[in-house]
């Protein structure tokens, strides 16, 4: 069952019931404010950091549970309603909700008037902006008014959610004209405060919630709005909103349009007032001025568009699969963007307040991200590289606004140090730029500390070579990719941090994961030696990488597949020989891609394995059996019910390493099989089981012995959007760059039919056509055969045509 339906000439998915099983999300803006925003126009908007700059206030475990956000009510005689359908929840006759690139578009009608409202965060501007259009369709005079509100947070989203005894004294406002600045803290230490204003005289405003929403009443229900009337309140403490009240009188066929803006200011520290505890509210003019008619508006809004066409050009594909183009073209690469901004840290699942900047994750995103933006990517590389330790270890997470590292959790999660190794590499794959490898970089941002970032590279794998095991295998520390693969915890008390709790680091327990990426990008930081640095240090890390790898298929290989890990004690994690937990997904896409074993056909049989164990109908689980009792030697992943998350769920971030390793090993049957199982529009067709939103990856979904099976959770933050844009536009369709240049070597199955990719690439334009000719092989470059699959990368400029046979 659907919801909606892609729109993919606007790149829209539109929404056709306020009724999906959970709330759908967009995010808006994309590059320091940004919004949340869900097909009833719930969520909140903050600055930055989710937690420290917070706007608007989101209540989660809320009922309805994405109440708030942005809520407009248009009260048409004695029926109120809302265009978003929230807050007034009242039916309509018809509703659409259309979530773009950027920007959120809904539509209501009700007793023939017509509300659009269009949300989007201007390009380089830190406000949101929410055009209202009201039209008159019926044949009567209407007369309407409009209530704007949004509630505001008090800043840090954590306090606001905790500290009342503070809170419920310190909310400030000032309102001037129609726009209502919410200035709480500015009086102290704050310098930047927040507005909501409209380009319209207002007929009356409230910024007092009690005084708008009346005694026990609910936002479905403001007592101001049933009296047709506004409190003109100015809060001092309690819960300060921001509402405007308008009236208008529409002939039939008659549209009025409003622009709502909400605006984030920062002041200098010496310029914070214009008289004594008043404002300076000369930069919200200045911002308010930008946006305060319609042209300037659709002007915005036109700019969003261009901003999205121009990124979505860099990589395009023609195929014969609609499915395959929308999700390649359009989603695979909003998504991207989207988990490149927020990392983990604020979607309808993750509160924005706990964790930051993942470390492993910030690098992972970037394997996805580094076209779109190099220059951000490259920015970002040095801010994560900055939280390094000088043993080359690293900090877990840091917060945005600071770009510290997060002393709560620390450090130990033995794989953080090699992703960083990934994500310069793709950098330098992907743009030529070697000069990253010589930024000087400090190691815990501590000033005076700054080595060239290739000494960061160079720790992060010495970091791995010392840290060996009692097999030669790294050891795992906290924690590897697996979060929950808790080896040295021993947690026995409820509520104690699996990944912080114990010994943590202990001598013993090892990772055969860790060891397949010590194998792959051990070897592409050797690459990165021999074409920038030392043929020495190449030799020499090529040498420890065949020692892991020895050692991996001596004592990381179980007979039919890869074992996970040792524990504690040397016990097997992941062997058959386990009563539970036998085979693990991790090890046997990791390993195979890294071609450990190839010789032997290890790769082969880690994959049958795979089909056998773990494939269902959603995509790939993680682990099989699951684990039904707590195994205090493996922490949290034995702390799920079966079937969920890290015990049993697909776990959506690993499924693209084992259809990554299909191609490695020229299983392009089973490379394209598995990518589509768990891709988000190949799951339309069942949003009812599948439940969350459509068109992008939640990080899991209920695997077989769970009680929901295939239901999904966790939408938008999820590593899988990196990986599988990797997978299907780099592994399967084959277009894929590197250090000398972009190379073509497809893996597709013969189903998928010829396709084309257009592919912006170190500044030259390719055309790539991938045909079927019997007989024929092989890649021609602007008509002439060429050797290989890398195509010498030509004068920045340039228009190649590329035809690859296959
Ligand atoms: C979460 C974490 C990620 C981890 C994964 C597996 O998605 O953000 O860092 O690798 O879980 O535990
Ligand atoms: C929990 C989650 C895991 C996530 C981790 C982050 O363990 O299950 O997915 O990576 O928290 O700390």
């Amino acid at each position: 069952m659907k919801y909606g339906y892609f729109d993919d000439d606007r790149r829209e998915y539109v929404i056709t019931t306020p009724a999906t099983p959970l709330p759908w999300i967009n995010y808006l803006g994309n590059d320091g404010f940004y919004g949340l925003i869900s097909n009833t126009a719930g969520g909140y908007d903050f600055y930055r950091d989710a937690k420290l700059r917070r706007i608007t206030r989101f209540r989660y475990n809320n009922v309805p549970n994405d109440i708030g956000g942005r809520m407009y009510y248009i009260k048409d005689g004695g029926c109120t309603w809302s265009p978003s359908f929230l807050p007034a929840g009242t039916e309509l006759d018809s509703y659409e909700c259309r979530h773009g690139m950027g920007y959120t578009v809904f539509t209501g009608k009700k007793n023939g008037v017509n509300a659009k409202l269009t949300a989007f965060v201007p390009l380089g501007d830190a406000c949101e902006l929410n055009r209202l259009e009201i039209t008159n369709d019926s044949s009567e005079t209407k007369e309407l008014t409009i209530y704007s509100c949004i509630e505001w947070c008090l800043w840090n989203a954590v306090d606001d959610a905790n500290n009342y005894q503070r809170n419920l004294s310190i909310g400030e406002l000032e309102v001037v004209g129609s726009t209502i600045y919410h200035k709480t803290e500015f009086r102290e230490r704050r310098d930047h405060y927040a507005f909501f204003t409209v380009n319209a005289d207002v007929n009356g405003f409230d910024t007092d919630r009690d005084v708008f929403l009346g005694a026990r009443r609910a936002w479905d229900d403001p007592i101001q709005i049933e009296n047709g009337t506004s409190g003109n309140t100015v809060a001092s403490g309690w819960y300060p909103i921001a509402s405007h009240q308008l009236k208008l009188t529409l002939a039939p066929g008659e549209k009025k349009s409003y622009v709502f803006q909400l605006g984030y200011v920062e002041v200098p520290r010496d310029r914070k007032f214009e008289s004594k505890g008043v404002i300076n509210k000369a930069p919200a003019l200045a911002l308010i001025g930008k946006y305060n008619t319609d042209a300037r508006v659709e002007a915005a809004f036109k700019a969003l568009a261009e901003y999205w066409s121009d990124l979505l050009g860099i990589y395009h594909l023609e195929s014969g699969s609609d499915k395959l183009n929308r999700m390649v073209n359009i989603w695979h690469q909003y998504q991207c963007m989207v988990t490149f901004n927020m990392s983990r840290s604020a979607s309808y699942w993750e509160t924005g307040t706990g964790r930051g900047m993942g470390f492993r994750d910030s690098c992972q995103d970037l394997l996805g991200f580094m076209h779109l933006v190099p220059d951000r990517a490259r920015a970002r590389i040095i801010d994560i590289a900055s939280i390094q330790f000088e043993n080359g270890s690293t900090y877990h997470q840091y917060q945005p606004l600071t770009k510290r590292g997060n002393a709560d959790i620390g450090g130990g999660f033995n794989d953080d140090p090699l992703w960083l190794v990934a994500c310069t590499a793709a950098y330098i794959r992907e743009t030529g730029d070697a000069t990253i490898l010589e930024h000087p970089t400090p190691f815990n941002n501590v000033e005076g500390s700054e080595k060239p970032l290739m000494e960061h590279l160079r720790r992060s794998i010495n970091f791995i070579v010392n840290n060996k095991g009692p097999h030669g295998l790294p050891l795992i520390g906290r924690a590897d990719w697996n979060d929950c693969l808790n080896l040295n915890c021993f947690s026995e008390e409820p509520g104690e941090s699996f990944q912080t709790f114990g010994p943590s680091e202990g001598p013993v327990a090892e990772s055969v994961f860790i060891a397949g990426m010590f194998v792959k990008y051990g070897l592409e930081y050797a690459d990165l030696c021999e074409h920038f640095g030392s043929k020495d240090e190449a030799d020499s890390v090529r040498n420890e990488v065949g020692k892991i790898k020895k050692a991996t298929e001596e004592y990381g290989w179980d007979g039919e597949w890869f074992l996970r890990a040792y524990d504690a004690y040397s016990h097997k994690v992941g062997s058959n020989e386990c009563e539970e937990g036998k085979i693990f997904i991790e090890p046997q896409g990791f390993c195979t891609m890294a071609g450990i074993g190839q010789e032997k056909g290890y790769g082969r049989k880690a994959l049958d394995s795979v089909k056998k164990w773990l494939v269902n109908d959603y995509g790939v689980e993680i682990l099989a059996p699951c684990y039904t009792t707590y195994h205090v030697e493996l922490g949290e992943i034995s702390s799920y019910p079966p079937g969920y998350k890290e015990n049993g769920a697909i776990f959506t971030h690993n499924n693209p390493w084992v259809s990554v390793a299909a191609t490695v090993i020229g299983d392009a049957e089973m490379a394209f099989d598995i990518y589509r199982r768990s891709c988000p529009a190949f799951l339309e067709d069942v949003s009812e089981i599948h439940r969350t939103e459509p068109y992008v990856y939640s990080q899991m979904i209920a695997g077989r012995e769970a009680v929901h099976y295939g239901e999904a959770k966790n939408s938008f933050l999820t590593g899988t959007a990196a990986w599988a844009f990797v997978d299907i536009s780099q592994a399967i369709l084959g277009v894929q760059p590197t250090l000398d240049g972009l190379s073509v070597k497809p893996c597709v199955p013969a189903e998928l039919g010829d396709y084309s990719v257009t592919r912006r690439y170190r500044g030259s334009l390719y055309n790539i056509r991938v045909t079927r000719e019997a007989g024929r092989s092989g890649l021609t470059v602007n008509g002439a055969p060429v050797e290989g699959s890398v195509i010498p990368v030509p004068a920045a400029g340039s228009r190649v045509d590329v035809v690859c046979y296959i």
